[in-house]
């Protein structure tokens, strides 16, 4: 009999909350107690409190009211906070996911608290040290007493790094949660933006490497305004700015269709009825390859090579024409994706429960 613990769950941005709702649910059937804190780092109704509303997840047991700001300001007032909340909120583990500074910064204070500390999404790499991404994942494995890697790549790039110890290959808590909510993609949508499935395009652009150059995310936005049907443009806060100002400064309206971000709901059924994904992001790209629809990736390199190396998905880079030419590409030709590779890649649903079993084994 497995003895009940007490965890601290550490989520600040958007995708974060979709892989805490897949564990919590697990860890809660297990008889575990999780105490979920939310750093703040993303605060809009739209960035936030409609991911709990959708998935159903349990309001944060305290917001760290952390907000934006640099790097340094923002983890450090998540950290200096973080450690308030637990020395008054002591807990047998703390878990992070991903790469966000929120993650860096659970992984900070749980290292210096001493208190054990669970890397969910580990090893995955770009091997471009500029992406802030890059340094918070690193610095999150070297710290990690438990290293939950979602791919065998992700495996590979902890041995190489001489961290095989403490690893163990858990699948992605993205498809678990994509299992559960694919029946409940909201469709209505689609009778609301007046879109027919099949007949448009779904894009993302957030990363700091496409959006803080001018040039380069012009570049990106020129390439889809010149798609030949129409592209839907959920628009991350910290590029809204910089949108509005390329499509006023265009002569006549492209395919461009700028929106507010969607929930969670409303972007599956989006990514469903799109005839193809053009995006930066790591989530996204993800579900293109859950839904079995061809993305176009806005990077030049990407942490989830097996969707690229299966020919399921271009790297583009932002330069117009490498866009338009990797579309041309992809929709010629787009290998089916039987659904054994799917859970093979991604580790078969079964994430959340082999996660919750090496937790269970490291505080045994
Ligand atoms: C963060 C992560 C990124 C992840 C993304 C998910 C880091 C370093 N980056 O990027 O890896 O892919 O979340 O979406 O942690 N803003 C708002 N409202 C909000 C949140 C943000 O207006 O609710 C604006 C602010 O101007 C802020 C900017 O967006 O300065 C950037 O937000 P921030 O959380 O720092 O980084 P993201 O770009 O969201
Ligand atoms: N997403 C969403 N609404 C949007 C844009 C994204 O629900 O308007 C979801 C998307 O379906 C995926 C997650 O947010 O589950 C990805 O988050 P994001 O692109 O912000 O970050 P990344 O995955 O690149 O870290």
């Amino acid at each position: 009999m497995v003895k009940a613990v007490t965890l601290t769950r550490v989520v600040g941005a958007r995708p974060q909350f979709m892989q805490a709702a897949a564990l919590r649910r697990e860890l809660m059937r297990r008889g575990h107690r999780e105490i979920l804190v939310h750093t703040g780092q993303h605060y809009d109704e739209a960035m936030s409190r409609i991911f709990f509303d959708d998935l159903g997840l349990d309001r944060p047991d305290v917001n760290l009211e952390a907000g934006s700001g640099g790097h340094g300001a923002q983890t450090g007032r998540m950290m200096s906070a973080l450690e308030e909340f637990l020395l008054e909120h002591p807990c047998d583990a703390l878990v992070v996911d991903g790469d966000t500074n929120s993650t860096l910064a659970g992984a900070l204070v749980a290292a210096k608290m001493h208190i054990p500390l669970v890397h969910v999404e580990a090893g995955l790499r770009s091997f471009d040290m500029r992406m802030p991404e890059e340094v918070n994942r690193i610095v999150t494995d070297c710290l990690a007493d438990l290293l939950c890697a979602p791919t065998t790549t992700a495996v590979s790039n902890l041995d190489k790094e001489g961290l095989s110890k403490n690893v163990v290959r858990t699948g992605d808590l993205m498809y678990d949660c994509f299992n559960s909510f694919k029946e409940r993609a909201d469709k209505t949508i689609l009778d609301r933006l007046g879109l027919k499935a099949g007949d448009y395009f779904l894009a993302t652009v957030h990363r700091a490497e496409n959006t803080d150059d001018a040039g380069k995310l012009r570049s990106i936005l020129s390439a889809l305004d010149a798609l030949p049907l129409p592209v839907i443009l959920p628009v991350h806060p910290r590029v809204a700015g910089k949108i509005r100002e390329y499509t006023d400064s265009v002569d006549s309206p492209g395919a461009l269709r700028p929106i507010e971000p969607v929930g969670y709901l409303g972007m599956l059924a989006l990514e469903a009825g799109a005839k193809c994904i053009f995006t930066d992001s790591g989530g996204v790209q993800r579900e293109a390859f859950f839904w079995g629809k061809p993305s176009v990736v806005l990077r030049e390199t990407t942490e989830w090579r097996e969707i690229v190396e299966g020919g399921w998905s271009i790297l583009s880079g932002w330069r117009s024409q490498d866009i338009l030419n990797a579309y041309e590409r992809i929709d010629n030709q787009y290998p089916d994706i039987p659904q054994n590779v799917r859970d093979e890649v991604f580790g078969g649903g079964l994430a959340a429960e082999r996660v919750a079993e090496a937790i269970e084994a490291m505080l045994s």
